[in-house]
């Protein structure tokens, strides 16, 4: 990019540059010996041409919208169309959770985003007692299809694209939400959204899996099949590193293990018969946006570009649609602190300000409260309002990847790029990732950086404003937060029976019947479960059908 002249002269000058640096210092040292990313590269003090001498314009960055993408997916980007504004909600009844999507769908959100409790998430039905105390608290209770058209009752699922974090059971929410469509009027090729159904993440930090490693990723696999044939718009899959990374991983282990997550159900999805230039196109992904603004903004550059070399030479994808790493973001819940709640805001802003300008596709904003209880209506007011200032008020998304070019920003892109990249080869050699997760390597690797980040904490290295340093006396207790009420349970129990009297019952035995069958054939499981799931048979009924087949996942205990 620079020609050796004018690098020479570069080069001169720094000396003096460096001569008065030692002047300064003499009188004002430095802050910190070294300055650190949460990965461990060390920024340096100042960074000029030199630090990107081997620039190649063409093929490291290229131009939005074209291969290996590193300025954005679209060629216009946030000219064209914002990133959508997407707030992951969901608790208590269906009722309660419709309510706040409409809420939310007013105040200006533009896709809708939801959150299960957790025996949804597990396959356990509302009364079971593996669901005590869990009913409706950090997401909504969907037990049937009747919940599920209570949870969208007056939201046209043709003009809205909805997101589900969902993964053991996410082909049975997703026949539901099909279900309900066919009953507004609406086909399933019209449906667009995505399930997170991103089981390998939950074996490495998540932990709402339900069977073990091969039987999960078959009914990924027909996941996959089916909406390549019959949901043109649907993505069925969000690999994600969001979670990975609140596990406590670096920036660098996020995007290598999301990566490799994804090789893996590419390398699946290719043995069951699948072409990656047609199911490749409809890959997306979900990562955080954490505190380390610089890191963060190469971060995702270096994810889009590592992921169109991944497709385009490892896999020979052709399609250059397929070769495009298309994202969501949510800003990081770990990085919510309950001492001064409010501080957040300024935290949520940065981290989204990143996550923009790292071109995100989509994003999700926490509210300042959530490190306390459920966000509020004003919290949630206030989270999607921040996204609506940095679109329509800070004149970031009038230009594309406007640090693109930035001497840091590339250095630490190409730094993140190369170190995610040994990660995966080492994961390689180790015979792919479902074995190193198997090895408890993964897992391992996230608890150390974690364990690192926690004594950096403790020892004052790593400052959290109101948490280790500029402390306040304050009473949290007295905070407003959203609490699920606790009848709500037996409620859901009510409802449950209702139901379980009035449906077909012996429909209900047929098609469960026919579930397991399909499970031992190996034959595509999604018909059998939207036909299930019409007859009203539950989650956990249906969950329990294919436990009986494939059995249950049990964790590696990681020392
Ligand atoms: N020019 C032309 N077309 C454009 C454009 C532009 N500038 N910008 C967008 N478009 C088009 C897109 O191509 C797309 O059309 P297509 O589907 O035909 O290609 C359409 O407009 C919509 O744009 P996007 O697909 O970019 O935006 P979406 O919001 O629809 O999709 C996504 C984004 C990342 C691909 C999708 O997978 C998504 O929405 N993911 C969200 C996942 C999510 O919300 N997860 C939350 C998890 S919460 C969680 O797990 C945390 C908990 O555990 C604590």
């Amino acid at each position: 990019m620079f020609d050796r002249e004018k690098l020479k002269d570069i080069e001169d000058k720094m000396r003096d540059y460096d001569g008065n640096v030692k002047k300064a210092i003499e009188r004002f040292p430095e802050r910190k010996e070294e300055f650190k990313s949460t990965s461990g590269y060390e920024f340096k003090r100042l960074y000029t041409p030199l630090d990107v001498e081997r620039f190649d314009y063409l093929n490291d960055l290229g131009f939005p919208g074209m291969y290996p993408f590193t300025r954005g997916v679209q060629p216009t980007m946030y000219r064209a169309r914002f990133w959508t504004m997407r707030q992951y909600a969901g608790f208590g009844t269906a009722e309660e959770s419709n309510k706040r999507y409409k809420y939310l769908l007013e105040q200006g959100q533009m896709g809708l985003s939801v959150a299960f409790d957790l025996p949804t998430q597990i396959g356990y039905d509302s009364d079971d007692p593996m669901a005590e105390g869990e009913v409706g608290k950090v997401g909504v209770a969907i037990d049937s299809l009747e919940d599920m058209e209570i949870l969208f009752d007056g939201i046209p699922l043709d003009k809205v694209s909805t997101s589900m974090t969902i993964n053991s059971t996410a082909a049975i929410l997703l026949a539901m939400y099909i279900a309900v469509a066919e009953k507004q009027g609406v086909p399933m090729e019209k449906l667009s959204g995505t399930i997170q159904n991103d089981i390998l993440k939950e074996y490495i930090a998540r932990g709402t899996y339900i069977f073990p490693p091969q039987p999960s990723m078959r009914i990924i696999t027909d996941i996959f099949e089916f909406c390549s044939k019959n949901m043109p718009k649907w993505n069925p899959i969000s690999i994600s590193g969001y979670h990975i990374r609140e596990a406590g991983s670096t920036a660098v282990q996020e995007v290598a293990f999301t990566l490799a997550d994804a090789i893996a159900y590419v390398e699946t999805a290719i043995k069951a018969g699948l072409d990656p230039n047609v199911f490749g196109r409809r890959l997306s992904f979900f990562f955080a946006a954490h505190n380390n603004f610089l890191e963060e903004i190469a971060k995702f550059r270096a994810a889009r570009r590592l992921w169109a070399k991944i497709m385009k030479e490892r896999f020979g994808v052709t399609n250059e649609k397929a070769m495009m790493l298309r994202f969501h973001t949510q800003t990081g819940g770990s990085t919510l602190t309950a001492q001064q709640p409010l501080n957040n805001i300024i935290r949520v802003t940065i981290q989204a300000l990143a996550a923009v300008l790292g071109g995100t596709q989509s994003l999700h904003t926490n509210s300042y409260d959530e490190a306390l209880g459920l966000p509020t209506e004003e919290s949630v007011r206030i989270a999607l309002r921040t996204q609506q200032i940095i679109a329509y008020e800070s004149g970031v998304a009038d230009t594309i990847d406007p640090l693109g070019g930035s001497y840091v920003i590339e250095a630490l892109t190409n730094n993140i790029e190369e170190k995610a990249m040994e990660y995966i080869k080492k994961i390689d050699e180790m015979g792919g990732m479902v074995k190193a997760i198997e090895s408890g390597y993964v897992q391992k690797e996230i608890h150390e950086s974690a364990y690192k980040m926690q004594l950096a904490v403790e020892k004052g290295e790593e400052v959290i404003v109101g948490v280790n340093k500029f402390n306040i006396e304050e009473d949290l207790t007295q905070k407003e937060v959203l609490k699920v009420n606790p009848e709500l349970e037996e409620k859901q129990k009510m409802k449950l029976k209702k139901l379980k009297k009035k449906r077909d019952n012996s429909k209900v035995e047929k098609v469960l019947k026919n579930i397991k069958n399909t499970a031992s054939s190996g034959e595509n499981l999604m018909p059998y479960i939207l036909e299930a799931v019409k007859a009203y048979a539950t989650v956990g009924e249906i969950s329990n059908a294919l436990r009986e087949v494939f059995g249950e996942y049990t964790e590696t205990i990681v020392i």
